[in-house]
């Protein structure tokens, strides 16, 4: 069972988060802008620290003490992130710069080697640029045709239209887990059985699910899995793609160089193998090593603690943001929702709202996330956004509806 999250217990996760005491103006900061980025604990940055201060050398090359010190720090994240997605083994586990990296890996590699004229590639409507746009670009020199499963106005895919969206013409069906705008949470099981029953690959995009909740690639049965550290308290520049087995033995190379090949002559190359193929020259390797580290910090809470946290703190706001009048909720109720609620309020400029909530110390999210065809969908060319984490509180979503109800008076006068 898990154990029902306690505020003295946060109070605890919170020290553990220098940047939680700064002060912004003569306002305690709260910080509700997760979904773009997470804040780090002492246990990242010190680990970091310690790599640059006393194992700092490249990795895979030398032979000496800190070479090894730092491959072998570097290699351990690979069994770390296996545990939290629960990957069958390390070996499946690529490091990328994040959800981006991974995503666009996936198409020049997979999808080159795939995908054609009279193939389908089926995304949905509600997802981030990110797995958008590199189908967008690769669609246009391969040919094949890109479709999109449609979303309901409140906020679900629309999975009425499944049966003539997905057919024996799908290669791939792609989609975001939970989405970064409405907050839904996508029926993962539902989907890739669909997909299987035509023979379609998966792949899921875990940019704002893996650091919320806990993910079972096996239990799912997924294909492909794509998530950013800087979004679970780890640092910028790195992220996993986990991948099936058999397909990246299979797929080729994504960049060329250093590490990612067993031989190079003047007349050829061979590479190197999984995962080593897919990470040409020098990795990200402090930031690797930095989100190993995020791996054990939540892992040692439990994916399912921070989850219930959300849940707890997603219901309580979303029935207080509904009391805010002219506020317009984006998205499904709290029960179909991860750990954020995008929003407009009045005709109130989000842009303008986020200003006046800093002026409390309040850090919100503003604009179109990277989702503009969600926003497309509602007819609106923006929206604001709390998002949240572990760390935040009841009492933060209360400064938030607080200042969102002030924000409307200092507006409307
Ligand atoms: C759902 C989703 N997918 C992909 C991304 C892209 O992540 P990154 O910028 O870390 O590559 C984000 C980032 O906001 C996201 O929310």
């Amino acid at each position: 069972m898990i154990a029902q999250p306690r505020m003295d217990q946060v109070e605890q996760i919170r020290a553990d988060f220098p940047i939680l005491q700064r002060k912004i103006g003569n306002n305690r900061l709260a910080y509700l802008d997760n979904a773009a980025t997470s804040q780090k604990p002492v246990a990242v940055l010190q680990t970091m620290d310690d790599y640059y201060r006393l194992h700092n050398a490249n990795v895979h090359r030398g032979v000496h003490t800190l070479s090894e010190e730092a491959t072998a720090l570097y290699e351990g994240v690979r069994g770390k992130a296996a545990r939290l997605i629960n990957a069958p083994h390390e070996r499946q586990i690529i490091f990328t710069r994040g959800t981006t990296e991974g995503i666009n890996l996936v198409a020049n590699t997979w999808g080159r080697a795939n995908l054609g004229p009279g193939d389908e590639v089926l995304i949905t409507e509600m997802e981030h640029h990110s797995n958008i746009v590199p189908w967008q670009m690769l669609q246009q020199q391969l040919g094949f045709t890109l479709r999109y499963i449609p979303i309901t106005d409140e906020g679900l895919l629309d999975l009425s239209q499944l049966g003539n969206l997905l057919t024996e013409r799908t290669k791939l069906l792609a989609f975001v887990h939970a989405s970064n705008v409405l907050g839904t949470v996508n029926p993962v099981e539902q989907l890739v059985a669909a997909a299987r029953a035509v023979g379609a690959r998966v792949l899921v995009d875990g940019a704002q699910s893996v650091p919320h909740m806990p993910v079972d690639v096996q239990a799912l049965d997924i294909d492909f899995l794509v998530f950013s550290s800087h979004k679970l308290c780890g640092p910028t520049g790195a992220g996993v793609l986990y991948g099936k087995r058999e397909l990246l033995e299979e797929m080729p190379p994504f960049l060329g160089g250093g590490d990612m090949i067993r031989e190079v002559r003047l007349t050829g190359s061979r590479w190197n193998s999984v995962p080593h193929k897919f990470e040409a020259g020098t990795p990200s390797i402090a930031e690797v090593i930095g989100m190993g580290a995020a791996f054990d910090y939540l892992q040692a809470l439990g994916m399912a603690w921070v989850h219930k946290h959300e849940q707890m703190l997603t219901g309580y706001a979303y029935e207080r943001l509904s009391q805010v009048e002219g506020l317009r909720i984006l998205g499904p109720g709290p029960e179909q929702r991860g750990g954020l609620i995008a929003f407009t309020l009045g005709d109130i400029h989000p842009h303008d709202l986020s200003a006046a909530l800093d002026s409390e110390g309040i850090a919100i999210r503003a604009g179109h996330h990277c989702a503009q065809p969600v926003h497309d969908h509602y007819d609106i060319a923006a929206s604001a956004r709390a998002s949240f984490y572990l760390y935040n509180t009841v009492e933060e979503v209360d400064r938030l509806c607080d200042a969102l109800v002030k924000a409307q008076e200092i507006f409307s006068l």
